[in-house]
């Protein structure tokens, strides 16, 4: 049985060494829960896909403790290293080329000769980092295609069974999964939004490439249906249908509401645990009330329109 616990000197001391055996945990971090192990032991690796149903060839995001971890790992550009010094610790993963002695597994990279990298901010995931020593392949701690937990309760919906253990960090802070940028010589291009905004990136280093100019997407993470919930989603409904939940924002009310004042940080942060929340009730369908297209709307967005995305196209 997969169980919570604290995660006190003890729970950590315990935790990395159950990492440093093979063995999968869920950590807390300031975006969603993730599902640890070992990035450089592809045994612990493999049970990872295992546990998440995950396709073997949508790799994984190495944690790490600090910068210069990172750069051990994969080769940044001036931009990226700036990057990384503006957000990390933060909601931030860079992929960037591969190291040859990159210690993070091919399994764990999916066989590409690019890593991604994240310094994550919660202190529980950093001292986790801290007290293993190696980076942590840590995807979020969902089955493959469902939506991202925000709560150890989600993680243990998720898996009753197979853990280690979910360290208790509390509801994650920020609530969506982390901006998603590729780096390299090309430049910088957006692969997923995230807290880290556009606006913030483009500050700091200049117009990232535009979309066109990406190559085709290696990454199934990427497809258009992710994040799903049971029930269909329809967007930018101001009214519920009869026999439909609908999730509010703003003014709009809803049988629950992402922010009565309008707040798109504080939506982000109840996005998935509403969504849960009105999945549970059963309905066939969720109608969400129009979410604006700025800042982090971008991010709530993008997740909204991957779960309302036909399913033949889930993972
Ligand atoms: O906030 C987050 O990023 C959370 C927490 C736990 O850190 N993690 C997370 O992991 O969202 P995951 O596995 O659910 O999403 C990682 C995404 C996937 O879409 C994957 O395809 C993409 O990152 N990815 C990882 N390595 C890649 C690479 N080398 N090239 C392209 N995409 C990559
Ligand atoms: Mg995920």
């Amino acid at each position: 049985m997969s169980k919570i616990a604290a995660a006190d000197r003890a729970g950590l001391t315990a935790a990395a060494a159950a990492l440093r055996d093979g063995a999968a945990l869920a950590m807390p971090t300031e975006t969603v829960y993730g599902l640890a192990a070992d990035a450089r032991n592809s045994a612990a690796v493999s049970a990872i896909y295992a546990l998440k149903s995950r396709p073997r060839f949508n790799p994984l995001i190495a944690h790490v403790a600090d910068g210069e971890t990172a750069q051990r790992q994969g080769r940044f550009t001036p931009a990226a290293r700036a990057l990384a010094d503006a957000f990390w610790p933060g909601p931030l993963t860079l992929i960037v080329p591969a190291r040859a002695d990159c210690e993070v597994c091919d399994l764990a990279r999916a066989g590409l000769d690019s890593v991604a990298l994240r310094v994550p901010s919660h202190p529980i995931a950093l001292a986790l980092l801290e007290e293993c020593g190696f980076p942590l392949a840590a995807p979020s701690a969902n089955r493959s295609g469902r939506v991202s937990p925000t709560t150890s309760a989600h993680v243990l919906e998720e898996f009753p069974f197979g853990l280690f253990a979910i360290l208790e960090g509390g509801p994650c802070a920020i609530g969506i999964e982390s901006t998603i940028l590729r780096c390299d010589e090309q430049g910088i291009a957006m692969l997923r939004p995230g807290a880290i905004t556009r606006d913030s990136i483009e500050a700091l280093i200049g117009p990232l490439l535009a979309r066109q100019s990406e190559p085709a997407i290696q990454a199934p993470g990427q497809l258009a249906s992710h994040y799903a919930p049971r029930a269909a989603l329809r967007l930018d409904a101001r009214q519920a249908l009869p026999g439909e939940a609908h999730l509010g924002f703003g003014a709009i009310e809803g049988d629950l509401n992402l922010s009565p004042l309008g707040d798109l940080a504080q939506a982000a942060a109840n996005l998935f645990g509403h969504l849960r929340a009105l999945d549970a009730r059963g309905p066939a369908i969720i109608a969400i009330a129009p979410i604006p297209e700025t800042g982090l709307g971008d991010a709530i967005l993008d997740r909204l329109r991957r779960a309302a995305a036909p399913r033949d196209q889930a993972q």
